[in-house]
């Protein structure tokens, strides 16, 4: 499938639907994904699974989840951070645009030609834009019961292929969670 993002820039890219992926960590009851600015979970084999689909990739994010999981970009990736401030100083090797179609002009740039996948790793208010666009949701489900202030948007329906379905637990927490691929 193809769609056509036009561009702050006015210009207009086609892309495939099919480059765009999300990445999120979700508590199983009420999707809830953040809590403060931080997140709910570090389960190391989350964290492993994370760095293994996003290493090499492009990943975007929005203004708050840069600076909720690090003051640097991630290393082995293409960071793009999207922030509506334009005097916002980034980190050294953070590319910054000003909306998410222009997030999705660079990170098509910057895959032109390479097998680089584009990753939207959250959070919440650049994963609702972001869904439109996507065809592909790396998904992990935490059981857990722990306070929320940031849910996961609405996605019910969006991604009906169940491409892969493990069941986990973590030795470290105790967590039972679950490693799914979803597709469109
Ligand atoms: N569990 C997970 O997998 C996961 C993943 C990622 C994040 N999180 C959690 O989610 C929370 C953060 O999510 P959030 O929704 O509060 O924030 P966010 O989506 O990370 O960032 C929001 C910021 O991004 C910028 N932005 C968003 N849409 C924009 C647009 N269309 N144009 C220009 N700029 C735009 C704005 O920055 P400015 O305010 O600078 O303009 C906005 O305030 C944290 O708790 C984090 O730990 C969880």
């Amino acid at each position: 499938m193809v769609g056509t993002v036009k561009t702050s820039s006015s210009k207009t890219t086609n892309m495939k639907k099919e480059e765009v992926s999300l990445i999120a960590a979700l508590q199983e009851y009420d999707n809830a994904i953040g809590y403060d600015n931080d997140l709910l979970f570090r389960i190391p084999e989350d964290l492993a699974r994370f760095k293994a689909k996003t290493k090499n990739n492009i990943v975007i994010m929005g203004r708050k989840t840069m600076e909720s999981i690090s003051k640097m970009p991630l290393p082995e990736r293409d960071n793009i951070m999207i922030t509506r401030n334009k005097n916002f100083k980034a980190p050294e090797g953070v590319i910054t645009v000003h909306g998410f179609e222009e997030a999705l002009e660079k990170a098509l740039e910057l895959a032109y030609n390479t097998d680089k996948e584009i990753l939207v790793m959250g959070g919440a208010e650049v994963y609702a834009i972001a869904m439109q666009y996507a065809t592909k949701f790396y998904k992990t489900t935490v059981v857990s019961n722990k306070k929320a202030n940031v849910f996961f948007p609405y996605y019910e329906g969006m991604f009906p292929k169940i491409l892969e379905h493990k069941n986990h637990e973590c030795p470290k927490t105790g967590l039972s969670y679950t490693f799914s691929t979803l597709a469109a």
